[in-house]
């Protein structure tokens, strides 16, 4: 198969390793890839959300597979615009990928088929939001309605910050277009999981547990970003939790999206909040998590080129008794440029990743890279590097990832130095 992957982040190139392992892939182009991935595939100067250019570049080229990395495009419809073409692609319609583009979509399925989540309003006035906020008192949570770059999301400590909030996001100053409609809920007390699970529009296959560490700084301090780091398996996953999520959640989203016409193709990636043993939904995404993915890419045994076809196709009934995972932890250090989430300089030169890349059980993938001029490798995004590591343990795996960490020489960067923690101190608990 000649396989299009669209994307250009860390996400991307651990799909575009795995991919390229696979005996049914002939030939790899990413749209547009990065300095990483250009060492496994050819790299096309098209946009991830130029969908015309993506359409007829597939078509011009003969491809016989897309698979595509982030949501935007998939939001904006390149999933049909492809299959309008009869092109296979992995990943949702429009339609189905409003569980991630419309928060109030997803509230609106979860009430209308009873997933449990968190009690919620939907407002485009400023006065009935207002009185809803006063209502209810806080904590309370204002989240803009539409994709905003994983920032919309205000968890209120007070009603005039919900209040302050809510004016940001409906005037148009905070998110634009994607704050003119504002969902309200319960503030929700709990632990956070992330759970994946591959959708042929029917027939669902679950993937392995990950979790993220969303905020900058050690011990989940300061302001939230992309995700500083992931591990897989997620600690907190039970066999009672996991028939949870999938009777509850999962199963439920699948026969509601069906039922309203748009049956959803591609991978769910749930965030859940765990309240007292019980799952609720906090949020959908229509894509593969980052960097979770990466830590996910270093466990599966699978063919990843015939896993996604056959969820893109409708044959995922053949995967029917699960993927094969490495039984050994993988962790994913994110390495990223001094000053994010905030401003940060960009051309930084980055040294000695061919050495790390070689250490045993790692493996590295870039997400911010590009080369200079001279031929420099150089940082060209926020979050630049992921530093992946397996091993017998969490912790050995941590000790791996932070060793080929520490051969990188790259003085403008920097990374949380406790990523795993809680799967490692749960570990340790356990082993007592
Ligand atoms: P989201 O973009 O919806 O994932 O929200 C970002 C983060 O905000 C989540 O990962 C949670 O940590 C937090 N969050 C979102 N909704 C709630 C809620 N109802 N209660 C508590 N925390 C929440
Ligand atoms: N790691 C969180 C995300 O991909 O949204």
């Amino acid at each position: 198969m000649k396989i299009l992957l669209i994307g250009s982040g860390g996400r991307e190139h651990a799909l575009a390793w795995k991919l390229k392992q696979s005996p049914k892939c002939e030939e790899l182009i990413c749209a547009p890839g990065n300095a990483g991935m250009e060492e496994l595939a050819t790299c096309v100067d098209i946009g991830a959300e130029d969908i015309d250019g993506i359409v007829a570049y597939a078509k011009e080229n003969d491809i016989d597979f897309v698979v595509v990395g982030p949501e935007a495009p998939l939001c904006a419809g390149l999933a049909d615009a492809l299959q309008a073409e009869n092109i296979p692609v992995f990943g949702p319609s429009k339609a189905a990928a409003q569980l991630e583009g419309s928060k109030g979509f997803t509230k609106d399925l979860c009430s209308k088929y009873d997933i449990p989540t968190a009690a919620y309003g939907r407002f485009t006035e400023e006065n009935k939001a207002i009185d809803f906020i006063r209502k209810n008192g806080a904590p309370i949570v204002v989240k803009a309605d539409g994709l905003a770059a994983g920032k919309g999301v205000i968890i209120a400590q007070s009603e005039e910050e919900a209040i302050e909030a809510v004016k940001d996001m409906l005037s148009g100053n905070a998110f634009g277009a994607a704050g003119a409609e504002v969902v309200i809920e319960e503030f929700l007390d709990g632990e956070e999981l992330s759970f994946f699970a591959l959708c042929d529009g029917e027939n669902v296959v679950p993937l392995t547990s990950a979790q993220d560490h969303k905020r900058v700084g050690d011990g989940d301090t300061g302001p939230n970003t992309g995700g500083m780091g992931a591990y897989s398996p997620a600690h907190l996953m039970t066999d009672d939790l996991y028939d949870k999520i999938m009777d509850r959640i999962i199963q439920q989203t699948v026969k509601g999206m069906q039922a309203d016409g748009h049956p959803f193709s591609g991978v769910f990636f749930a965030g859940l909040m765990i309240v007292n043993g019980e799952p609720q939904l906090i949020e959908y995404n229509v894509r593969f998590g980052d960097p979770e993915c990466q830590a996910l890419m270093v466990r599966l045994e699978d063919d990843l080129v015939d896993v996604l076809y056959a969820a893109a196709t409708g044959d995922l009934q053949k995967y029917k008794d699960g993927l094969k995972w490495s039984d050994d932890p993988a962790l994913c250090v994110v390495m990223a440029a001094k000053g994010y989430p905030g401003g940060y300089p960009k051309n930084t030169v980055i040294q000695n990743l061919d050495k790390a890349a070689q250490m045993e059980d790692v493996q590295i993938f870039h997400a911010g890279t590009a080369r200079s001029e001279n031929g420099d490798l150089v940082n060209c995004g926020g979050r630049v590097l992921n530093i992946v590591a397996d091993g017998k343990t969490i912790e050995e795996a941590q000790q791996k990832a932070y060793d080929a960490v520490d051969v990188i020489d790259w003085p403008d960067g920097f990374c949380r130095r406790d990523v795993g923690w809680r799967a490692v101190k749960a570990g340790k608990a356990k082993a007592a």
